[in-house]
C-alpha cells in the first residue's frame, strides 16, 4: 500500500546537461577521479512518468528508446528501488511503473541515464507521498547512484566538485543557445574515456594536479558574454574522447567553419555541443551541420533549463 495519499500518475521532465568546463585531477583510491566542473543544463528533455502498478517495471519509447536496457540494469529503475528500500524501514510502498521518452542522446555524455534516475526520484517522491523527503536528501539519495545525479536535481547552471557530486549554484543571468551534435552509432563508456584520459597523460608525463574552476568562465557566465564564454569553454576529456572516436575532430572542424563561436565535447561525450549567438544562428548552424558535416543527429536547445519537475499529474481512480 502507498504511505496514505490517493494513487498518482506523475510525469517529471529532466534536461540533459553539458559541461562549460571540466577540469579532471588525479584518479582517486575510490576508481574515481576529482574534478570541477560547470554543468549546464540544456532544453534537451527526457520526460518520465511514474504510476504505482503490480511489479516493478521499465518502458522507454522516443528516439534513443530502443538504445535503453529495460533490465534489472536500468538506472531509473534502480533509483526506484533504492528510494523504496530506504522507506521501506517506516512504511511499505508500491511498486512502480517507470515510463520514459528518451530524448537526450544515450551514452552520449549528456548524462542522459542519470536524468531519469532523477526524474524517477522526483516522481516516486510524489506517487509516494513523501513530501517530507527534502531535496538535499534527495541529492544525497541520487549522489550514491551516479555523480551526476545531484546536478540534475538541481538543473541550471551549476559548479560540480568531488566526483560531481557536490553542486553549487552558479552565478549566470541571461541564455546560451547550442546546436548539438550526436554522431550515429557512436557512444562512449565513461569509465574508458577517464582511462584513457589518464593513459594520455601518462604517456605525456603530465602529473595532474588538484582541479580548479576556471575564472574566466565565471566572469563570463556572470556577464553572459556569448564571445567571452566560447574562449573560456574547456574540457580535459576531450582528448581522450578523440583519440577514441575520431570523428569528433571532424565534428568539431565543420561546426567551426560553419560559423559556430565554440564547439566543444560535452562530457565524456560523444555528443558534441556548438556554441552560438542566436536562435537564427542555430538554425543556420543545425542546417549546415546536417548539409555538410558528419552524419548525426541534431537538436538545438537553450540553458540553462530547470532541473528535474513536475510538469503533470493525475489521481487514478
Ligand atoms: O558516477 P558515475 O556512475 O556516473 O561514474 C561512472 C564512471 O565514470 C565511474 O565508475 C568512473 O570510472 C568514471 N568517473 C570518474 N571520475 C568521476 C566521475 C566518473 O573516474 N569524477
Amino acid at each position: 500500500m502507498t504511505t496514505g495519499t490517493q494513487a498518482q500518475t506523475v510525469t517529471v521532465r529532466v534536461p540533459g546537461k553539458i559541461n562549460l568546463g571540466l577540469s579532471v585531477g588525479p584518479l582517486r583510491e575510490d576508481g574515481y577521479h576529482e574534478l570541477s566542473t560547470i554543468y549546464h543544463a540544456v532544453s534537451l528533455y527526457d520526460t518520465v512518468t511514474v504510476q504505482p502498478a503490480d511489479d516493478w517495471s521499465v518502458h522507454v519509447t522516443g528516439p534513443w528508446g530502443e538504445h535503453v536496457p529495460t533490465d534489472d540494469s536500468n538506472l531509473a529503475l534502480v533509483a526506484a528501488r533504492t528510494l523504496a528500500k530506504r522507506r521501506a524501514r517506516r512504511a511499505k510502498v508500491d511498486p512502480v511503473r517507470i515510463d520514459i521518452d528518451k530524448h537526450i542522446p544515450v551514452a552520449g555524455g549528456m548524462a542522459g541515464g542519470s536524468a531519469d534516475a532523477a526524474a524517477t526520484l522526483v516522481g516516486c517522491r510524489e506517487v509516494w507521498g513523501l513530501d517530507h523527503l527534502e531535496n538535499d536528501l534527495l541529492e544525497m539519495l541520487g549522489a550514491s547512484l551516479g555523480s551526476d545525479i545531484p546536478f540534475l536535481l538541481h538543473g541550471g547552471t551549476a559548479m560540480g566538485s568531488g566526483r560531481g557530486e557536490q553542486v553549487t549554484s552558479v552565478l549566470a543571468r541571461g541564455e546560451l543557445h547550442w546546436v548539438l551534435w550526436a554522431g550515429e552509432g557512436l557512444s562512449l563508456s565513461t569509465p574508458q574515456v577517464y582511462a584513457e584520459c589518464d593513459r594520455l597523460r601518462a604517456e605525456g608525463g603530465v602529473t595532474p594536479g588538484a582541479p580548479e574552476p576556471s575564472g574566466a568562465l565565471m566572469t563570463a557566465l556572470r556577464r553572459m558574454d556569448t564571445d567571452e564564454v566560447a574562449a573560456a569553454l574547456h574540457n580535459d576529456l576531450q582528448e581522450a574522447a578523440i583519440s577514441l572516436e575520431p570523428v569528433l575532430a571532424e565534428a568539431l572542424s565543420a561546426g567551426l567553419d560553419l560559423g559556430a563561436r565554440a564547439g566543444i565535447v560535452s562530457g565524456s561525450g560523444p555528443t558534441v555541443a556548438f556554441l552560438v549567438g542566436s536562435q537564427t544562428e542555430a538554425i543556420d548552424l543545425s542546417v549546415g551541420l546536417a548539409a555538410n558535416g558528419p552524419t548525426g543527429d541534431i537538436e538545438r536547445a537553450v540553458g540553462p533549463a530547470p532541473g528535474a519537475q513536475i510538469v503533470h499529474q493525475r489521481s487514478n481512480p
